[in-house]
């Protein structure tokens, strides 16, 4: 069954109807789901959705952009939070220089130390970074996030960087980007990197793939997501249903998890 590794469901879009939505997956061929925190709030938000739901699992981290907030007591409220059962990684953590605030002194502080804290408890890690390649994988290197392991979510760099990432050991994380008419230097990078390292993933309810751009995104459209990446991978849509199901369940250890 599909697999979507990174989910919004604390998020208000889905205030109206979250329960409904999340009932209905498994019968529209969605298996799992991690819900990815992004600040200290909607950590707490995912502890509560993994209790609640068999089949979701969750990510607690804060997000670069909402690192202006945290401090000392919200890092060791996100430490309790991690320990909570379901709970499979730290995300989403990076570096965001797109909306570039805070300041990178900032973001980058509050990187290493999620990073760090992913190490200590032995979790992988979730990253996002936008027009930041260079200093993520910098810092990356330089805090042996080898040793975590872990997802690039939205990978949105090319194929040199791809490269890179893989090299220590990363996922890349794809999404409703793919199916974008704009999305030839992510087409290239998938192309280009081996299928067994790449996840699906909505980062919903942001990025609603083609023919829904623009409009709320949920893991009931993730087969728009499989059928390009099945066309350019060559391979039939079960195939890549099962074999990135496979890598997601490499990536957040779920095996080890539920034995
Ligand atoms: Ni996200």
């Amino acid at each position: 069954m599909i697999f979507d590794t990174h989910a919004h469901y604390d998020d208000d879009a889905f205030d109206d109807d979250r329960d409904e939505l999340l009932k209905s997956l498994r019968t529209e061929g969605i298996g799992n789901v991690v819900n990815i925190g992004s600040d200290v709030e909607s950590s707490e938000a995912t502890v509560h959705l993994a209790e609640k739901y068999p089949f979701v699992y969750g990510a607690v981290g804060v997000h670069p952009s909402s690192t202006g907030q945290l401090d000392e007591e919200g890092y060791m409220r996100l430490e309790e939070l991690a320990k909570a059962p379901k709970i499979v990684a730290i995300g989403e953590i990076g570096l965001d220089y797109y909306w570039d605030e805070p300041e990178r002194d900032k973001q980058q502080y509050w990187f290493r130390r999620q990073l760090g804290l992913a190490r200590q408890l032995g979790l992988p890690v979730v990253i996002h970074s936008r027009d930041a390649a260079r200093d993520t994988w910098e810092i990356m290197k330089d805090e042996n996030a080898e040793q975590a392991g872990g997802v690039i979510h939205c990978f949105s760099y090319g194929k040199e960087m791809a490269r890179e990432y893989l090299s220590m050991g990363f996922y890349l994380g794809i999404g409703g980007v793919l199916t974008f008419k704009n999305a030839k230097k992510l087409v290239e990078t998938v192309s280009y990197a081996p299928l067994e390292r790449l996840v699906l993933e909505t980062d919903c309810p942001y990025l609603a793939p083609v023919p829904y751009r623009g409009k709320r995104n949920s893991s009931l459209y993730l087969p728009y997501v499989v059928e390009v990446l099945a066309h350019i991978k060559g391979k039939t849509c079960e195939e890549i249903v099962e074999i990135t199901e496979q890598n997601a369940r490499a990536l957040y250890r779920l095996d080890e998890k539920e034995k």
